[in-house]
């Protein structure tokens, strides 16, 4: 049978299940990557399993999230991922390296293999012929043992590029096209596979925009064939023995089909405050810019910011504008230097960041009040910036630096410059000194955990009868931040998992967590829709590290669900539920579990009142029943893994 190229790779992939679209599949995981705001708890989820190596084909641990040292926190962070990485045969990429999905797009991208990692925007690498996934840190840490990910087999869909981008239009203006068609929401359970003439025109660093920002139509994630340009691009980063081919076979089928007639696209912008409220730049021209941020995973290549390095040549930025650039790599950085972009950059005024996130998530460079910001960037919801009352627009780099010059919004056609062509080098500045490649001696090495690191505890095994009180009751709509809130305060404490359970349910009640200590742990109860909002899997492991051993209500929202059967807490709906009404906090229940099964409903015994309460178990599969039995992930997957 025909396959596309997701088809292929998953094919080549394959653990268990069928390629059915919506059918469950397990696909073995080749490489994966860390950022440090999510790999400090991966490796610590890693660490518990007892292995000791990582098992995949390639890990690497990159730092370009929390740069700001303006407390020990994130250098300890900084450390402890450096020296865990030498321990347990993962590749580290020093803070100044660059972005994660940028140095991993350069050094070690390879056509046709899985990659999984800890940050949403992981499908950059798809623009290499990677099946690039994001997913949170358990998946990364159950990966690096070796262990299959599990996910329903996606749809794919034909993205079909025809034609050739004009003058001043670039990839971002193709993946803006793609959101204004499909939305936010559009993408969910699908894969966005481009194809068709207009594919070899688009440079690697292009392609990988495109996949990189298909995150946000909240796609599993989007890949590109693996072609001659692709072969061109790992000859140029030195690394032409990692290509291979990976095209759709003559026949292929998708899906469904968009197709994008390149000769006909507009500068787009995504305006505040979603990446798919897009309009034609034209639309919105002459509005006044406070700020323009070039830079993030999405738009920092070399050719990105070569193009704005001679769009800005000779001039100086408008009077109103700041503008920062932050390339996305040292070898961008470096390449750019040696180019003289950066001495354009200085020349126009621009602030130089260094190679890491930093404006994307609020940190370093945060608009003025009400002030309007144009990035190169991916997200632009509300308050990401670091001020709440910014309005954030995404654009190409060839807007961001026409805004630059004249200070209201700006398509670049109309400054009247000439096209400007930069041209993919062809040979890269290949050097991998700030990458450290795991110690030779691991047995040497020693884990360095500053205050702020603390190692998580393995749960055991499910006894047959969970006894305890109902420590808090409430009612409908708690958020995970409710249950564990973010905050200055709180983030910090990502590592540290008995310093963060003292913040649980700290908005509601502040006396939570030493009740839940001082009882030995119990239940919670709650209304509908319980656990709504972010994935945090904080929400999950520290009520359990507090003792927490099921939750009662009366529905859940489904990302916390997955996250409390993950931890090792059994998640339990009312059958009848009016029974609801008669839970009071404080009453000791006790709950047989030995006839946990698929289906099945349980009767809890409320001790304190002498009823019995009908309570129907959450769990969807077998795994589920594995997991709530073995007290978690960790706990199960350590069983599973021969050591
Ligand atoms: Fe960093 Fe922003 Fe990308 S936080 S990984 S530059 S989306």
């Amino acid at each position: 049978m025909a396959h596309n190229v997701t088809q292929k790779i998953i094919a080549a992939h394959l653990v268990s299940g069928e390629l059915q679209a919506g059918s469950p599949i397990s696909i073995r995981i080749d490489q994966t990557l860390t950022q440090d705001a999510t790999g400090t708890m991966a490796y610590l989820q890693f660490e518990a399993l007892g292995l000791p190596k990582v098992r995949t084909e390639l890990s690497v641990s990159y730092v370009d999230h929390n740069m700001l040292q303006s407390g020990f926190e994130n250098a300890d962070d900084h450390r402890f991922l450096q020296s865990f990485a030498a321990k347990y045969g993962i590749h580290f990429s020093r803070p100044g390296n660059g972005i994660c999905h940028q140095v991993h797009l350069e050094r070690f991208s390879k056509p046709g293999r899985t990659l999984l990692g800890s940050d949403s925007h992981t499908p950059t690498s798809g623009g290499a012929g990677m099946l690039a996934i994001g997913a949170g840190g358990l998946d990364i840490a159950l990966a690096m043992g070796g262990l299959a990910f599990n996910l329903n087999m996606p749809q794919v869909i034909g993205v079909k590029l025809t034609g050739r981008l004009q003058p001043f239009v670039s990839a971002k203006d193709i993946i803006l096209e793609v959101l204004r068609r499909k939305t936010v929401k559009g993408g969910v359970g699908k894969v966005f596979e481009y194809f068709g003439p207009g594919v070899a025109s688009l440079s690697v660093p292009a392609r990988s925009t495109i996949t990189n920002m298909g995150a946000e139509l909240g796609a599993t994630t989007s890949v590109f064939p693996s072609d001659a340009v692709t072969r061109a691009y790992l000859k140029a980063q030195g690394r032409e023995a990692d290509w291979s081919e990976w095209v759709a076979d003559a026949g292929a089928s998708y899906d469904e089909v968009l197709e994008i007639d390149l000769d006909t696209l507009e500068p787009l912008i995504a305006c505040p405050h979603s990446p798919d409220n897009v309009k034609t730049v034209r639309e919105v021209a002459g509005t006044p810019v406070a700020q323009v941020a070039i830079g993030s995973c999405t738009n920092s290549s070399y050719t990105d910011l070569m193009t704005v390095s001679a769009m800005l040549k000779g001039k100086v930025v408008a009077e109103g504008v700041s503008l920062g650039i932050s390339p996305g790599s040292r070898q961008v950085m470096e390449m750019v230097t040696q180019d003289g972009g950066l001495l354009n950059f200085i020349g126009a005024g621009a602030r130089i960041l260094e190679s890491a996130c930093g404006p994307c998530i609020g940190m370093g460079f945060a608009p003025p009040s009400e002030g309007v910001s144009i990035r190169s960037f991916n997200r632009n919801f509300y308050g990401r910036s670091g001020t709440k009352n910014a309005a954030v627009y995404l654009a190409s780099p060839e807007t961001c630096a026409a805004c630059a010059l004249t200070g209201v919004i700006t398509d670049p056609r109309d400054l009247g410059m000439a096209p400007i062509q930069v041209d993919l080098p062809g040979q890269f500045l290949v050097d991998d000194r700030m990458i450290v490649a795991p110690a030779g001696e691991p047995e040497k090495v020693e884990v360095l955990r500053g205050p702020n690191i603390a190692k998580l505890p393995v749960n055991h095994a499910a006894p047959d009868e969970i006894r305890g009180s109902v420590l808090i009751r409430l009612g409908d709509d708690i958020t995970t931040d409710h249950i564990m809130p973010a905050g200055a305060k709180v983030l910090p404490l990502r590592s540290n998992l008995p310093a963060i359970s003292e913040y649980v349910f700290h908005v509601v009640d502040e006396s939570f967590p030493s009740r839940a200590k001082s009882s030995g742990g119990g239940f919670i109860v709650a209304g509908h829709n319980y656990g709504q909002g972010s994935s945090r899997e904080h929400a999950a492991l520290a009520p359990r590290y507090l003792g927490v051993k099921a939750v009662l209500v009366q529905s859940f929202a489904r990302i916390h669900l997955a996250n409390l059967i993950n931890f090792g807490i059994l998640p339990l709906t009312f059958v009848n539920a009016a029974d609801y009404e008669k839970m009071q906090a404080g009453d000791e229940l006790a709950l047989d579990i030995r006839g946990l099964g698929l289906g099945k409903t349980l009767l809890l015994q409320d001790l304190s009142q002498g009823i019995e309460i009908a309570v129907q178990p959450q769990l969807a599969s077998e795994r589920d029943l594995e997991l709530i039995r073995k007290g978690g992930a960790l706990s199960w997957a350590s069983e599973q893994l021969e050591k």
